[in-house]
């Protein structure tokens, strides 16, 4: 058994990549399982914590004693995150949130013509909800943690990005072949606002969950 060192402790868990509807049967998406944001809960529930679980189109196993809400859209999965978040502990934003939407929703399935060219699909932007939340704590003290995924200078841009979030923490991976995406495994690093940096080694998802809520409990009041 794991030291209970979340009991007494909510702890808030987006999953999943969120599905942003152009009609009745289709929709931009991301290819994010949901495995790490899973991962997470299930650590966080073994330690103790009470967990809410917000699940972005995901396909896994309920895992025991946590509460699940399934959520389709990034507004959607905005209203979950400021409802749980409101008494919560700790939030960490492991779902793939899509930056933007279209900018319409056709009630009917949108049709081909022949001989006229696609219409272009505008599109307008989602809210960033771990900046906004993390720029306005729902609760004082709350520990909040956002992912990022980057192909390039991942240090650098994880660094930026840790700022213009506003984030305590920041799991900084980069992306690649049979890393992240429905994989298994995942390798990481955790950057701190404090300037803190956590190298996390190929490895299972647990093995990143249970390092974030090691570096999460360090910071909880
Ligand atoms: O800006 P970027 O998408 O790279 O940031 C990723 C982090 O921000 C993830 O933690 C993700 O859950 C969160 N995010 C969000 N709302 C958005 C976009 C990303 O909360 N609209």
């Amino acid at each position: 058994r794991p030291a209970q060192d979340l009991a007494g402790r909510h702890v808030v868990v987006s999953a999943g990549g969120t599905r942003e509807p152009l009609d009745p049967v289709r929709f931009l998406g991301n290819r994010s399982s949901g495995k790490q944001g899973y991962a997470l809960a299930r650590s966080a529930a073994a330690r103790g914590a009470r967990v809410t679980l917000l699940a972005a189109n995901t396909a896994l196993p309920d895992p025991a004693g946590v509460d699940i809400v399934p959520v389709g859209t990034a507004v959607q999965l905005r209203e979950a995150v400021l409802k749980a978040a409101a008494d919560a502990d700790a939030v960490v934003m492991a779902a793939a949130v899509a930056d933007f939407r279209p900018e319409t929703y056709a009630t009917g399935k949108i049709k081909k013509k022949d001989g006229e060219a696609p219409a272009p699909i505008a599109l307008v932007r989602n809210p960033d909800i771990l900046a906004e939340i993390a720029g306005d704590r729902p609760r004082a003290g709350q520990v909040v943690v956002g992912f990022a995924a980057e192909t390039d200078d991942v240090l650098a841009n994880g660094r930026a990005k840790l700022a213009r979030k506003g984030c305590d923490l920041l799991v900084v991976n980069e992306v690649g072949e049979r890393k992240t995406f429905g994989s298994e495994q995942n390798e990481a690093i955790v950057l701190g606002a404090d300037g803190s940096e956590t190298p996390v080694p190929y490895g299972p998802k647990e093995d990143l969950a249970d390092t974030i809520w090691d570096l999460v409990v360090q910071r909880l009041v």
